[in-house]
């Protein structure tokens, strides 16, 4: 079976699909929106503070007990123990997994969908369709189902061909393009009235709110989203990697190249808000709280773009393919997770367990569309409030108390032999064992409150 299974031709090619994993939504829309809203600088600094020290950690469990198993995520957690109680908890937590995973798509791939009609929109415009431009903007069923089967069927292409011609390729070619389209919108916006009072306002942390508990906690919650964990993607990325790379290393280059790429999109998102607020937008409510959730990237932003003339509506359509291929990336990791499944445990061959897995998801998505009001904040909540972080501690638990310590060393000795002399091996396993349980479990029991 190791022989059938895909790989991940270079490190390059691995970073830059588990970078694609990680760098969504999440960080072009959720982490400057959450910075804005919690204190600036503050939530930045104790952002990228947890990124290293707990969600590093479980980051670190994911690829490891994914290349030690070489498997999907149920087949890799039963495997880690003879004993059948283990077992079946290994099955019961990678079922969980998979069910999460599919139901993080179903909505990502609505909002995937709502940032390609933002996108496809002006450009219609510029090529002077006014119908297909007012339709795009209608925001019905029809057009929110179009918008999202075109996702979605670019999402299964891409995991029909595979790690290396599907997931490797296309991350390497999207995620340069996904950095080039931020840089020059941030260079663009910098130029602009008002950014360096956004700039202020995100760099210098105010020290009085550093220890603020609830601060603390959301950082958290986000740093765990932005690195995609709990849903059995870094594993499954994991279980792709080549037996001579180094792990923790790996793991570095994503938690950096992710907390980076947040921390960049922060540079765009503020300024673009304080750029904004000086053109008489409205972008703070009556109590002085930023304008947060989807009016910030669907009314102020535009808003925004429409008064800076001709240049306005290529800047959107930059802004929307920027966080449409950033959605694109990142849903493609999601998709493997149950393809992954139909592949190694049913034995479907992979373009059908593709089409299958995603036109499921792509069904759930409708459902989703179509009792919008009573089903969408719920999928999101259950998913992420509730699902991620509760996978997170069974992750770090299966690594920390079901995989052996001389597993573990051997399998991060593979690409690193040196491994038992270093500080992360002093510190990695109690960290993995003890801290990130306790303190995901606190994350979740605050959020309960
Ligand atoms: N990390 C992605 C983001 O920041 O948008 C979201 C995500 C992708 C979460 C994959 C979970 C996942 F498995």
């Amino acid at each position: 079976m190791a022989q059938t299974r895909g790989q991940f031709s270079s490190k390059i090619g691995f970073l830059l699909a588990a970078a694609g994993s990680a760098v969504g939504l999440g960080n072009i829309w959720g982490f400057p929106t959450q910075a804005a809203s919690n204190g600036g600088g503050a939530f930045l600094l104790v952002y990228l503070v947890l990124a290293f020290v707990l969600a590093y950690p479980a980051l670190m469990a994911e690829l490891t007990i994914g290349r030690y198993a070489r498997a999907n995520v149920i087949t890799a957690l039963e495997s880690l123990s003879e004993k059948p109680g283990l077992r079946r908890a290994g099955w019961l937590s990678g079922s969980a997994a998979v069910a999460v995973a599919i139901f993080i798509l179903s909505f990502y791939a609505i909002v995937a969908g709502w940032m390609l009609s933002e996108f496809l929109s002006p450009l219609a415009a510029q090529l002077g369709a006014g119908a297909t431009e007012s339709w795009l903007d209608s925001a019905g069923f029809a057009r929110n189902a179009l918008v999202c089967a075109i996702m979605s069927g670019l999402t299964i292409a891409i995991i029909a061909r595979g790690v290396e011609k599907g997931i490797e390729a296309w991350s390497t070619r999207l995620m340069p393009l996904l950095f080039a389209i931020l840089l020059g919108l941030i260079i663009y916006v910098l130029t602009q009235a008002g950014a360096g009072r956004g700039l202020a306002a995100y760099l210098i942390p105010t020290p009085s709110q550093l220890l603020d508990p609830q601060l603390i906690l959301s950082a958290l919650g986000q740093a765990f989203f932005s690195l995609s964990l709990g849903v059995g993607t870094m594993l499954i990325y994991g279980s792709y990697l080549r037996d001579t790379d180094n792990l923790p290393r790996m793991g570095v280059s994503v938690t950096l190249l992710d907390t980076g790429f947040a921390f960049t999109a922060g540079l765009l998102i503020l300024p673009a808000i304080y750029v904004a607020d000086a053109r008489g937008i409205a972008v703070f409510n009556d109590t002085g709280g930023l304008i947060a959730g989807p009016d910030l990237i669907f009314q102020v932003l535009p808003a925004l773009f429409d008064t800076m003339g001709s240049a306005g509506a290529w800047v959107a359509i930059a802004f929307f393919a920027l966080m449409s291929i950033a959605a694109l990336t990142s849903a493609i990791s999601l998709l493997e997770v149950p393809v992954s499944v139909c592949v190694e445990r049913w034995k479907i061959s992979r373009p059908r367990a593709a089409c299958l897995s995603g036109g499921a998801i792509f069904a759930i998505s409708l459902l989703i569309i179509w009792q919008f009001e009573a089903l969408f904040n719920t999928v999101i909540t259950v998913t992420t409030v509730y699902g991620q972080p509760l996978l997170g501690v069974a992750l770090c638990v299966f690594a920390g108390w079901v995989m052996q310590r001389n597993q573990l060393l051997n399998e991060l000795s593979k690409g690193h032999p040196e491994i038992e002399k270093t500080v992360f091996w002093k510190i990695w396993p109690f960290y993995v064992r003890f801290i990130c349980p306790a303190l995901i479990l606190l994350t979740f029991v605050q959020s309960l409150r």
